[in-house]
């Protein structure tokens, strides 16, 4: 019988992890949960009070080697995968030509490149009615100033979601790109190195238990996207209504 698993990448912290918590608590069915990130011992401990049991697959996903010994466990295992969470991800605010250049790559290379690469390489192993979460984010809804490669990068994320759903439709998988606002995460520890968040952002912080609640609500209902707070619905909506060049203006102005 093949292992039905759950992958998750970006499980050491923040939405990551708090989806290892969640699927432990309402998945019955998964034989195991496949923790995937680079802190090895922030994987350990979380599998440890998980229920589920657990594979902590300890890789970068941005290496070649790391994901071709990735792919060789996939193939030697006899798995059905369930769902698959893409969060493994990170962000800088502040100028374009303020940060250098191996950062600003770098922001493609985990949240555009390995994403794409890790949905490509367990679609051969997902099973009917299986599920793909894609962690965008509210900045892929409309270009962004002092975030500029990050809401591309996301705009990306939401894209090829949007695309591998109609493609997948047909062998009855379900994909939904998730875009959260902020979200209470270590995600800032890194996001604001070189310049900090608009005050105005942050009054509309959510916890990544509300984000993942709603996404794994969403996934179940086969829907593509997931936006879990008021504040981000509306601000999808004003970003279709609204031509951009208005909306840059405004935010232009805010601090
Ligand atoms: N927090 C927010 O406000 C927010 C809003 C919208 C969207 N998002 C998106 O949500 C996702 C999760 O973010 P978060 O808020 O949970 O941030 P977080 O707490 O900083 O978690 C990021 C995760 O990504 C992993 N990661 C980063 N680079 C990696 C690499 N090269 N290889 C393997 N794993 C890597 C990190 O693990 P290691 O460091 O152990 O490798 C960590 O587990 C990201 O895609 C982010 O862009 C976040």
């Amino acid at each position: 019988m093949k292992k039905k698993i759950a992958i998750i990448t970006g499980a050491s912290s923040g939405i990551g992890q708090e989806f290892a918590f969640q699927l432990d608590e309402i998945m019955h069915e998964l034989d195991e949960i496949w923790l995937i990130a680079r802190r090895r011992e922030r994987l350990e401990e979380l599998a440890k009070v998980l229920e589920t049991g657990c594979r902590t697959i300890a890789m970068d996903v941005t290496e070649e080697r790391d994901m071709e010994l990735f792919r060789n466990i996939l193939a030697t295992e006899d798995v059905s995968v369930r769902m698959l969470v893409n969060c493994a991800g990170y962000g800088l605010m502040g100028r374009f030509d303020g940060i250098s250049i191996e950062e600003q790559l770098g922001m493609l290379e985990v949240n555009c490149k390995a994403l794409t690469r890790m949905t490509y390489e367990c679609i051969p192993y997902m099973c009917k009615n299986g599920r793909i979460i894609q962690l965008a984010s509210s900045a892929a809804f409309v270009p962004q100033k002092n975030f500029a490669v990050y809401a591309a990068a996301k705009s990306y994320v939401l894209s090829f979601s949007r695309a591998l759903r109609e493609e997948l439709r047909e062998r009855d998988i379900w994909v939904t790109a998730v875009c959260p606002g902020p979200v209470e995460t270590e995600f800032f520890d890194i996001a604001e190195k070189y310049a900090s968040t608009l005050a105005v952002k942050k009054l509309t912080m959510v916890p990544p238990q509300k984000v993942v609640r709603d996404a794994l609500r969403d996934s179940y209902h086969k829907k593509a996207l997931s936006i879990c707070s008021l504040p981000m619905k509306a601000f999808g909506i004003l970003t279709k209504t609204v031509p951009h060049g208005w909306i840059l203006s405004v935010m232009g102005l805010l601090k």
